[in-house]
């Protein structure tokens, strides 16, 4: 069978980290004897310079059509640093995860023993935590309808807005992660002010009985803020809607060590994208410095979920893991002790692989 994969590089630094993952990935296909056919298409800046439109419909077509999308990362600070600019690389974001229908973005939190001292949290706190952050990614505030600004300017407004059917369609995922794991679902919200929230609590509670065995808990955003760093090991599965998983997860990454290792998988109605949950990092743009882990890892993820291939996907992890043993890494994470670029840190796991 051939696997088609639509390769979306970006900006920034997303070139240099997907060109890792697709070595990996080769590595992989060549060591078991799968067929794979990448097709590279513009998202982001690059897309607004090329053609004016960060989304393009040849993407999108091309996404449809494809088994996997494997997705590095958009934004460029001239957009950044300009408010006026009526289009914008995100725009191209938001507008795949819409017209795909991806309303789910699956986050692990995962710790990595040689890794643990990098945490700013103490060993004891973080050794061992372990959960799934699901973040709902269609709806919300940064979807919500009307946004914009007054007529004198002076005043800004964005719209909350969830549906129940949007709301009990990632619960429900949640519910069957918790299942597939610890069978413990915690829901985030901040019911006591938010009327989106109270919506979210209303369908959560509406369904918790048909999952009597998953142990569920309610939680306000700002308490499993703290939670998260207090005490991580506490979480199994977390859902929660689009703002709040945002900032939850970049939060998280601390747990892990670095932003440079957390991977994702975006799963909805047509094809699922695989992406590191960090940006463009513009500062690291071209240099080869930036660790490509969380994209190698995001290709792990397409082995597993798109896929089913789970020895592939182990083996991606091992080689990871042993990178990191060996202390074959990029300078976020190399503790002033020698670092290694971008391409050697690729290099490095594709050989393991071969060689595994
Ligand atoms: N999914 C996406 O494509 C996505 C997500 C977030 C931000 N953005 C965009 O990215 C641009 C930069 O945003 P930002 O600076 O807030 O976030 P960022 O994730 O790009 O970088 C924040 C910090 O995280 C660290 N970091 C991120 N990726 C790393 C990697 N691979 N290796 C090592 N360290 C890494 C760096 O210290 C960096 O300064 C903006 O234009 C923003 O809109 C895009």
């Amino acid at each position: 069978m051939t696997y088609k994969i639509a390769v979306l590089a970006g900006d920034g630094i997303g070139p240099e980290i997907v060109a890792q993952a697709r070595k990996v990935t080769d590595a992989i296909v060549q060591k078991f004897g799968h067929d794979f056919e990448y097709t590279e298409a513009l998202v982001g800046a690059v897309a607004i310079d090329k053609v004016g439109n960060p989304y393009p419909d040849e993407t999108h077509e091309l996404c449809m059509n494809s088994d996997a999308v494997l997705f590095g990362a958009i934004g460029h600070p001239r957009f950044d640093n300009d408010p006026t600019a009526k289009v914008r690389p995100e725009q191209g974001l938001l507008a795949m995860r819409k017209k795909l229908g991806l309303y789910a973005n699956l986050r692990p939190v995962t710790t990595f023993k040689s890794l643990i001292h990098k945490s700013p949290l103490k060993t004891e706190l973080v050794d061992g935590a372990d959960f799934m952050c699901i973040r709902e990614l269609t709806g919300g505030i940064y979807f919500g309808r009307p946004q914009g600004r007054s007529e004198d300017g002076q005043t800004a407004y964005d719209t909350c807005v969830y549906s129940a059917d949007e709301i009990e369609r990632i619960v429900r995922l949640g519910f069957e992660y918790a299942g597939k794991r610890r069978k413990k679902l915690t829901i985030v919200d901040k019911a006591n002010v938010l009327a989106t929230s109270r919506l979210w609590r209303e369908v959560s509670q509406r369904i918790e009985p048909e999952f009597p065995e998953i142990e569920v808990e309610y939680m306000f955003v700002d308490n499993a803020a703290m939670q998260l760093i207090t005490w991580p090991k506490r979480f199994d599965v977390m859902v929660t809607e689009n703002m709040f998983g945002d900032i939850l997860t970049d939060e998280a990454s601390v747990i892990s060590g670095s932003m440079g290792m957390l991977p994702s998988a975006s799963v909805g109605v047509h094809t699922s994208v695989f992406e590191p949950i960090h940006g463009s990092y513009p500062q690291a743009a071209g240099k080869n410095i930036a660790n490509p882990c969380a994209t190698v890892l995001s290709a792990a993820m397409m082995f597993e979920y798109a896929f089913a291939l789970m020895k592939e996907g182990a083996l991606i992890r091992e080689a990871v893991d042993k990178s990191l043993e060996a202390g074959i890494v990029t300078e976020d994470i190399a503790d002033g002790k020698k670092a290694y670029s971008t391409s050697e840190v690729g290099d490095w796991l594709a050989n393991y692989i071969k060689n595994a």
